[in-house]
């Protein structure tokens, strides 16, 4: 019988060197090239793992420093990495703070298996459905963001188009806080997308700075696929072409444009308002 305070006891001794096979492992997944041969990301803090566990997934790695982590939640999410078969690691403060973020740093993280979705089929979509497609995304800030509003307008999913940044990325993945574990996220090229695009059974809409539209007075009758322009050039002359309508968010400023995660909250919430309850 397993006493109430023994996640609290060293599983191994507790590690103290940066030379530890699986601390070198999970440090090295701050390089996108080991994420895409591997295949895995990392996710920290407690509440963020509490949504991955709470969405059915199972982390392969977790580790802790036993000091910090001394909460009933910690000790349930130690007992969900036990269950899920995962390796377990007792960390120093000093190695923590070496695999941890610099910026808010947390006593608990864990190594998950990235999971890529394929582009939903005609059936598989919902009539009253959003799903978000990003052109050649840049920034994971932005990119967590997306994912965060998506998951709160309860999107289908986003499909990334194009060479993107990662979503899987420390920056992306906290910007998420979370919702990485929540919303499906497809891959695919432009090519791909525009001939999966004959499949989809609803409005393609575009958001277009040269647009005549106000995406305001546009019903959205379901299922919509919201098609949004990368950071610096916009959306392509190819994809623009792909849409079935291009609205415009109004702006009274001299401004060029709103952030890319910001024009996709607005329209996301447009869309999708109807639908939504306190
Ligand atoms: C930062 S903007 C890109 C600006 C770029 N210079 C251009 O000409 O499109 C990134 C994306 O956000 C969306 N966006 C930003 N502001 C918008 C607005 N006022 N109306 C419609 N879409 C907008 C578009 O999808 C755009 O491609």
């Amino acid at each position: 019988m397993m006493r109430p305070d023994q996640h609290r006891r060293p599983l191994h001794r507790v590690i103290t060197s940066l030379q530890n096979p699986t601390i070198k492992a999970v440090r090295a997944l701050e390089m996108r090239k080991v994420r895409r041969e591997t295949g895995l990301f990392v996710a920290e803090g407690a509440s963020v793992l509490v949504t991955a566990r709470d969405h059915g997934w199972r982390p392969k790695t977790l580790l802790y420093q036993p000091e910090a982590a001394e909460g009933e939640i910690h000790r349930q999410l130690v007992q969900w990495a036990r269950q899920s078969g995962a390796e377990i690691l007792e960390v120093s403060e000093a190695v923590l703070a070496k695999v941890a973020s610099k910026e808010n740093p947390q006593c608990m993280l864990a190594v998950f298996q990235q999971a890529w979705h394929t582009l939903p089929e005609p059936r598989e979509v919902k009539p009253d459905a959003v799903w978000v497609a990003l052109e050649e995304i840049r920034d994971p800030g932005n990119l967590g963001t997306i994912i965060r509003t998506a998951d709160a307008v309860g999107a289908g999913g986003i499909i990334l188009i194009g060479t993107s940044c990662d979503p899987y990325s420390r920056e992306a993945v906290r910007a998420s806080m979370g919702s990485i574990f929540a919303v499906p996220l497809a891959k695919i090229d432009r090519d791909g997308f525009l001939s999966w695009r004959q499949t989809w059974p609803g409005e393609v809409v575009g958001t277009h700075l040269a647009a005549t539209e106000d995406f305001r007075a546009v019903s959205y009758r379901g299922p919509t696929l919201l098609v949004m322009g990368s950071e610096g050039p916009g959306l392509s002359d190819a994809l623009t072409r792909a849409c079935d309508r291009l609205v415009k968010i109004p702006m009274a400023g001299k401004l060029d444009s709103l952030n890319l995660a910001v024009a996709t909250a607005l329209t996301l919430y447009q869309i999708r308002g109807p639908h939504l309850k306190l």
